[in-house]
């Protein structure tokens, strides 16, 4: 069964580039097969997987105005079973030409449906916004949306907006669409307002905070430049550690292996249902 989830937060640099990436690594090194959709014209899922976005001759943006089949477009990567629909600049564009197609909030859903069964995972990393490129990303992300949360002040400003757009993608475009969790990134041990940051989405989200919080590691912020996840630059960094103990926690929530489970109330599978009703 394809799981596709969506990494959404109109907040810039929060971690959903880093966490699409690194979170398909270790997915992809435990045997599944995954497919890494970059749908913002930044590109930085692109080239933090080691391609050049400048010099690609297909990208996302060919997927949804082009109608080119994602077959076409998609690359592997230099890590087995981890693919990329690439980005390119010309997907800064996309948005004011998808405003004149039909059925414009579909195009993702509707490229990636003839691949998708190829795929255990799809990540869609979305842009730093709520238009229509974020909005596509929602509406293709049949089994939820992954919200990146930075452990700093003002962490939760926002995310009311967030949650009313995906409550507006569930009711009118996505019925499949729920909160798949909130993952605190960036975490500042040395600091008391890391910790303070993650009690008050706690007590907020409660059983839909991931239990797994990333820490601040510079060697995540290197990994990018070098072209490579924190998986093969860094594994045994924190930063690494912490990404694949992320990817354990989603599986086991995904798959129902073991006693894991998402915020320690109960089976993953249980509550996702009482979840999609409250988003
Ligand atoms: N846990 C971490 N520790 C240290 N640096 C990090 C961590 N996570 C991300 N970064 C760095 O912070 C910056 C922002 O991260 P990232 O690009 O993943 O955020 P984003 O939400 O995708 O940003 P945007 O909104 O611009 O797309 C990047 O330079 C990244 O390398
Ligand atoms: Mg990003």
């Amino acid at each position: 069964m394809t799981k596709i989830y969506a990494f959404a937060n109109q907040k810039g640099g929060v971690g959903k580039t880093t966490t699409a990436v690194n979170l398909g690594a270790y997915l992809a090194a435990s045997g599944r097969r995954v497919l890494v959709v970059d749908v913002d014209p930044q590109a930085n899922a692109t080239s933090s997987l080691g391609f050049d976005k400048n010099s690609l001759s297909l990208s996302t943006y060919d997927a949804l105005i082009n109608r080119v089949p994602c077959s076409q477009i998609i690359a592997s990567t230099r890590w087995q079973h981890l693919e990329l629909l690439p980005s390119a600049p010309a997907l800064a564009g996309a948005e004011v030409e998808m405003v004149h197609l039909l059925a414009r909030e579909h195009l993702l859903r509707k490229a990636l449906a003839p691949i998708a069964d190829h795929y255990h995972y799809i990540l869609i990393d979305s842009p730093p916004s709520l238009g229509l490129l974020t909005v596509n990303a929602l509406t293709a992300a049949a089994d939820g949306v992954i919200i990146p949360v930075q452990c700093e002040y003002l962490a939760l400003e926002g995310l009311t907006e967030l949650l009313r757009t995906i409550m507006m993608v569930r009711d009118n475009l996505n019925p499949r669409l729920y909160v798949r969790g909130l993952l605190m990134t960036m975490y500042d041990g040395r600091t008391n307002l890391s910790a303070q940051v993650v009690a008050e989405v706690q007590r907020h989200f409660k059983d839909r905070v991931f239990r797994t919080i990333i820490p601040r590691s510079v060697r995540l912020s290197e990994a990018p430049s070098y072209g490579e996840p924190i998986l093969a630059y860094a594994p045994r960094s924190s930063g690494g550690l912490a990404y694949q103990a992320f990817a354990q926690e989603l599986l086991n929530g995904d798959e129902g292996q073991g006693t894991a489970r998402v915020g320690g109330k109960g089976p993953q599978r249980a509550p996702t249902v009482a979840r999609r009703q409250e988003v």
